[in-house]
């Protein structure tokens, strides 16, 4: 790839060989690139984005960070979750609200089982860039075959399958920054009002306990677990009235994988009375694995900005490869600085982590451990549909505990793709969704996502576990 000339109007000079800028990516080879045809829409719409207010703020990232860095020595933990894309038309109040309700309430029930305070990220406020492993997509209508290029997320083109919809648009930059400003901003305002009713039962949807196949000890330990948790809010609530409704009024911060440069880097800046850069657009920008190569160009953007990043670990990494890439994500070693999310599968996850997490330890390297137990567990049906499975997914959080453990580390979070609707994306749980039931609400673009009752259950035997290890 040549270099690329910058439109950001935040941008510095040009650095030296070797120094990095917010634009100094340009220059690397990239993967899952953006083309844009047209030029001159692509430096107006840059312009633009980086001519907005921001969406997060520095201090609100450095605070981030200081709680990763207390999740690492495990002091808290991390739920990071959401959509695995975001779009437009969802930017909704209900959708925005079941979501920030399930990563509440699974976070209270992981706050019981680890009696420690977690963190809550949701993959929200700017989800909206997917890479995909087909670059185009082929239908048959009418017996004629049309190829298209693939769908790779509002931020980039529009899902609906037709020549100019899929046609790479930078205005939809502009378009997804102001959306991810409406979703920041109710999500600001619900936290603020203290939105979450939680002392209704009604608010909580367990019914799934009641399911016929689940297993008598199973159903056993859920009831408990149901009635001391609401045993402590009802407590909490006799405490006095702003009880509850402070307990609701909780942070949360947002995530979203930087894939799409020309949008991360329109945002990156200096803010007054601080040396480093910032994304300003979202707290914790994360690499997907397919992006993640050292001498490439989302390597060296993420290496330069501040805030804590994130990097997707899959089964063909190989050890050195990620103690290289910390080493070049976080040189200073700094604490909360770095998560490695590791998304092997379940078969695989033993073998292939634990040379990793052997090196990574070994070599003194400062990282917070995070689980990702969804995208090494995608199957696809007879039918041809996306899905995974609720056992595959709590194998791997099972082994993953394990391995951490057994290492004398911690695994210090969880990062799932869910929903707070009751979609029908994922097979399995006491909830029963079966292959059969996948055609019935499948309403996810992209990959398949827990619904809400399957994300309840894995927060209730996350927390099972994490009692377990606190007994031991
Ligand atoms: C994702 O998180 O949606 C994703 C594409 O993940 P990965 O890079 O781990 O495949
Ligand atoms: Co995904």
């Amino acid at each position: 790839m040549s270099a690329q000339p910058s439109h950001n109007p935040n941008a510095d000079p040009a650095g030296a060989e070797g120094v990095w800028t917010p634009e100094s990516w340009r220059s690397r080879p990239i993967a899952h690139h953006v083309l844009y045809e047209d030029a001159r829409a692509l430096e107006g719409a840059l312009r633009k984005l980086g001519s907005l207010p921001p969406l997060v703020t520095s201090w609100e990232i450095e605070r981030l960070k200081t709680l990763m860095g207390e999740a690492q020595e495990g002091k808290r933990f991390l739920l990071q979750g959401g959509d695995c894309a975001e779009t437009l038309d969802d930017c909704r109040p209900d959708v925005i609200t079941n979501k920030l309700k399930i990563l509440l309430q699974m976070s209270l029930v992981l706050v019981h089982g680890s009696k420690r305070p977690v963190i809550r990220v949701g993959r929200f406020a700017g989800q909206y860039a997917k890479p995909r492993s087909q670059q185009t997509e082929t239908r048959n209508g009418g017996g004629e075959e049309t190829t298209l290029p693939s769908y790779f997320g509002d931020l980039i083109n529009r899902a609906e399958f037709s020549p100019d919809a899929r046609r790479t648009d930078p205005h939809l930059m502009v378009r997804a920054y102001q959306h991810a400003a409406m979703t920041l901003n109710f999500v600001r305002s619900l936290v603020e009002g203290g939105f979450a009713d939680l002392h209704h039962p009604e608010y909580w949807d367990l019914s799934f306990f009641h399911h016929a196949d689940l297993p008598p000890d199973l159903r056993a330990r859920y009831e408990r677990m149901r009635s001391e948790l609401s045993g402590a809010l009802r407590f909490m609530e006799a405490l006095g009235e702003t009880s509850v409704d402070e307990l609701s009024r909780v942070e949360f911060f947002t995530s979203h994988e930087a894939l799409n440069l020309h949008y991360e880097s329109a945002q990156t800046r200096r803010v007054p009375r601080r040396t480093m850069h910032y994304n300003l657009t979202t707290h914790m920008p994360w690499l997907g694995e397919r992006t993640r190569a050292l001498d490439g160009a989302h390597v060296e953007y993420l290496r330069g900005v501040a805030n804590p990043v994130g990097v997707k670990i899959g089964p063909t990494a190989q050890p050195g490869e990620v103690v290289a890439l910390v080493r070049a994500l976080n040189p200073g070693n700094e604490t909360g600085k770095m998560a490695l999310i590791t998304r092997m599968g379940a078969a695989r996850f033993a073998a292939a982590a634990e040379p990793i997490v052997r090196a990574v330890r070994d070599e003194g390297l400062r990282v917070l451990w995070v689980c990702d137990p969804m995208h090494g567990n995608t199957t696809t049906t007879s039918g041809g549909v996306k899905t995974r499975s609720f056992e595959d997914i709590l194998s791997e959080l099972e082994a993953a505990f394990e391995l951490h453990a057994a290492m004398g580390g911690t695994l210090g979070g969880v990062h799932f793709e869910l929903t707070g609707e009751d979609v029908t994306e994922c097979v399995g749980g006491a909830s029963g969704v079966t292959e059969g039931d996948l055609e019935r609400n499948y309403a996810s673009l992209c990959d398949p996502r827990l619904n809400y009752q399957q994300s309840m259950e894995l927060a209730f035997r996350i927390a099972q576990r994490m009692e377990r290890s606190e007994a031991e």
